[in-house]
Parts: C-alpha cells; structure tokens; sequence
C-alpha cells in the first residue's frame, strides 16, 4: 500500500508547479467546476500508476491542478464508488495519494437525495455530520501506522471552522444554505420510498452513494474536510415518485451556481 501511494504520487508531483492547498473532489453533475480552474494542469487517471478507472457517465476521469481565487488546488473530476465493484482501497486510493501530496484539506461535493422534509430540489446543503451504513469499511484490516491510527476520532468529521464559515458566507451572498446530516449507503439502486422513511427514522437528512469511505479516510489521514452536497431528488415513505441519474445531474447542474460561489468563497478565504 505504502509503496503503491509512493508510486502514484511521485507520478503525479512533477506535473503540479506549486503545493496544492485543496484537494476538490467533483460529484455528479458537478463538473462544471472545473471551469473555474485557472491555468490548468490536467493529470489523466489512466497514466497514474494504481489509480483505479471510472465507469459512470458524468464523472471523468482526471486530476486538476490550477488556481481557484488565486490559490492552488487539485481537482478530482470522477471520484470511484463502491457499487461500481471497487474496493474500499480503491475508493479511497486517491485520498491517501492526495495526503502524500502533502494536502491537508478536502472538499468534496455530491448530489443526494433529500428526505428532511423542509428539503426542497436543488438546495444547497453543508453536511455536518454523517452516517455510514456501507456494507465495508475503508479502514477494516491491519492499521498501517504510517498512515494514522487504528482507532480514528469521528466527533468532528466535518470541518466546524469549514462549516461556519460557509454557512455565514452563505447568508452574506443572498444563498440559501442548509445543514444536514449524510447517510452513505452503497446504492446502485435508488431507495424505496420505505427505504427513504428509514433514512430518515435514522436520523439522516440526504442520501447518497459516495463521500462517506473518503471521509473517514481523510480523517484517518488528519486531513480536514468539508462538504457541500446538492438534493437532486426528495424521497420519502409518501413519496413515490420515479428517480433517475439524468434527473440527479439536471439537478446538480442547476445548482452549481451556488456551489461556485460558496467553494471560490471557501478558498478566497483561506479556512
Ligand atoms: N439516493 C441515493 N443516492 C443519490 C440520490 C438518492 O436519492 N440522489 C442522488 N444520489
């Protein structure tokens, strides 16, 4: 593992002319942040070495570096699910390539489905906290000590500086910006509209497939996360109605206005 990271990032360091600050990993229908990338770099995943591949439409495959507000970030364009037959190793590859880079801070994106009822399509919210019901976990196996410890601290997975400050940057900028609680679960179905109730007994505001592996990787690492998902699609026990992946990127996209705003302020600011 130490030396398949090793490789990959000394693969990927002579193509970043400065140290990235953020590393942005890029949801479903979330791509069009790449467009606010500044002076590009682009890093194929197909020549990292170990970098596994992507399958789904809406997520290409590709790191890049660039300048975001006048700082230096690494942008993850196609993130790696568990329902598409990767490994939690896999999944979670490219996190430990990124804090081999030497990058302390994360922000991930993704589209979820909403089942807090005050929930509305395309509303922007800060995950705050998560709940993870995949089937594996990223960190089941032998501790490589080098990496972070065995038992990982979980009371703040979801940066409270991070956090705050989006939400107050939010409210300055006219966005409306909500808070909530992520429950990954590992798809590839959508839920059942009992399923969505479930969700929401558990205590869960959004669903979605991704995020949560990478989170708990991030935070085995030290490194500091952030995350902003977009609601796609609303789901519940009364709530019948069809979801698809066409709808979920028509939706992010919608939204990505407000998610450029919100990340660019994020970075401008520092935190
Ligand atoms: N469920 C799971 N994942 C999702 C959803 C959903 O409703 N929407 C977008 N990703």
């Amino acid at each position: 593992m130490l030396e398949k990271i090793k490789k990959a990032v000394e693969y990927i360091r002579p193509f970043l002319p400065e140290q990235p600050e953020y590393v942005i990993v890029l949801g479903s229908g979330l791509g069009k942040l790449q467009d606010e990338v500044q002076d590009k770099v682009i890093i194929d995943y197909k020549n990292i070495p170990d970098f596994p591949q992507t399958t789904v439409e809406g997520h290409k495959g590709r790191l890049i570096f660039g300048k975001i507000e006048g700082k230096p970030v690494l942008m993850m364009a196609g993130r790696f699910h568990y329902y598409e037959g990767y490994s939690m190793e896999e999944v979670t590859f490219p996190m430990r390539v990124f804090k081999g880079l030497g990058i302390d801070k994360v922000i991930l994106s993704n589209a979820s489905g909403g089942v807090n009822p005050s929930y509305e399509v395309g509303d922007a919210v800060v995950i705050r906290d998560h709940i993870n019901m995949m089937p594996e976990h990223p960190l089941r196996g032998k501790n490589i000590d080098e990496l972070g410890p065995r038992f990982v601290d979980m009371s703040e997975a979801y940066d409270n500086v991070m956090r705050q400050f989006v939400i107050e940057f939010g409210a300055q900028n006219e966005i409306e910006v909500k808070e909530g609680v992520y429950m990954g679960l590992q798809g590839p179905t959508f839920e059942t509209p009992s399923e969505y109730g479930l969700v929401r007994i558990l205590g869960a505001d959004c669903v979605g497939m991704s995020t949560v592996p990478e989170v708990i990787v991030a935070k085995h690492q030290g490194m500091r996360v952030f995350c902003i998902s977009v609601i796609t699609d609303l789901g519940g026990p009364e709530i019948a109605f069809p979801v698809s992946h066409e709808e979920v990127l028509n939706a992010a996209n919608k939204a990505m206005p407000k998610i450029i705003v919100l990340v660019k302020g994020l970075i401008a600011n520092g935190n």
